[in-house]
């Protein structure tokens, strides 16, 4: 972490202000130590990563899949801009947002931390699971950019402090989704932009979503063996899903049925796009659905009840990218 970047953290548990107690203290620090001016908790930065969690904790099947995965999402990599086009539709935020701070909870392997980035604005990135130190290869050189290892619920960043804040593809994977949600506009200023998507819960999810079948026995197999299994049953399946992907309309779906992860109506199909880049989206995405301790989706009531819940204005829930899109901003008057 860039030594000035201290300014934007405080202690997670007493929410106090942070000193560098270990570790060179000026320019980048690579092994060192964050210390609490006021509870004296100690949080060591490891690979240039502050830690707030342990390393190892209930998201390390993310760990394993982004680091297995580390660029397969980005845009110069599947040469479609894809995450540039569904950051920017689904915040419905400008390409310039110079001067604002932002914070992106779950950042994954930061395929969208590179797009936030791109605006100009400060990003305080954080993910669980050892994904930080993927996002951190690729995205920590940027000044713009500080990449922590934490917990959504307890954020090591100061209340009312960002402009804006997303959270793509987080919420249905942390234990307690509505407490994961109601911990996010704390972080926000008065009058700051709020965007979160969870995946919505459908009758046909349970009735049709094959890997709600599988995931009971699937979600316990250690993430290093399941990884494994997975790439060996998409290899097995590859030749048939090739042929069912060209199933005029529902060739995709029937794949996603057969637990092979299909993305050719997003990437393109076969001629259009690299059959290997549509094979690795393959064994991503499907060990990203059989491999998660936890994936609760929502009903559209239940997230609205969430944004009542946190008193936040002009609220939108909108079915949209990944299942619901959540679109709010913070009460001007700040926190009660
Ligand atoms: C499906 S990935 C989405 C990553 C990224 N936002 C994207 O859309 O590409 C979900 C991420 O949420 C992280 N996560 C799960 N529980 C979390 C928690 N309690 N706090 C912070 N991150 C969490 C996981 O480690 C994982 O990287």
């Amino acid at each position: 972490m860039r030594t000035e970047h201290i300014v934007h953290l405080c202690c997670p548990s007493c929410r106090s202000g942070l000193t560098i107690v270990d570790g060179n203290s000026e320019g980048a620090i690579t092994e060192g130590a964050l210390e609490c001016e006021r509870c004296g908790s100690i949080y060591p930065i490891v690979r240039s990563v502050p830690r707030f969690v342990p390393e190892e904790n209930y998201a390390a099947s993310f760990g394993l899949e982004w680091t297995e995965h580390a660029r397969t999402q980005y845009d110069a990599t599947s040469g479609r801009a894809l995450s540039k086009q569904r950051f920017f539709e689904e915040t419905r935020w400008p390409y310039n947002l110079q001067g604002q701070i932002l914070i992106e909870p779950g950042s994954g392997s930061g395929r969208f931390t590179e797009i936030a980035a791109s605006t100009g604005a400060t990003l305080l990135s954080l993910d669980m699971s050892v994904a930080a130190d993927v996002n951190f290869a690729t995205n920590g050189h940027n000044e713009n950019v500080l990449i922590v290892q934490g917990d959504i619920t307890q954020m090591p960043f100061p209340y009312e402090y960002a402009n804006r804040l997303f959270c793509f593809g987080v919420l249905q994977h942390t234990p307690d989704p509505r407490q994961a949600f109601l911990s996010l506009p704390r972080h926000l200023r008065p009058g700051g932009r709020l965007v979160a998507d969870v995946y919505q819960k459908k009758f046909t999810n349970y009735v049709l979503g094959t890997k709600y079948w599988v995931r009971p026995l699937t979600r316990r197999v250690p993430p290093e063996r399941l990884y494994r299994l997975v790439r060996r049953y998409v290899d097995l399946m590859w030749p048939t899903a090739r042929v069912v992907r060209t199933i005029p309309r529902i060739g995709p779906t029937l794949n996603w049925r057969l637990l092979v992860a299909d993305y050719s109506r997003e990437l393109g199909k076969e001629g259009a796009i690299d059959d290997a880049v549509l094979k690795d989206w393959a064994y991503l995405d499907t060990f990203d659905m059989l491999s998660p301790q936890f994936d609760q989706p929502q009903t559209l009531g239940a997230v609205r009840r969430w944004c009542n819940e946190a008193g936040l204005n002009d609220v939108e829930v909108v079915v949209g990218y990944n299942g619901i899109e959540i679109h709010a901003t913070t009460s001007q008057l700040g926190r009660s």
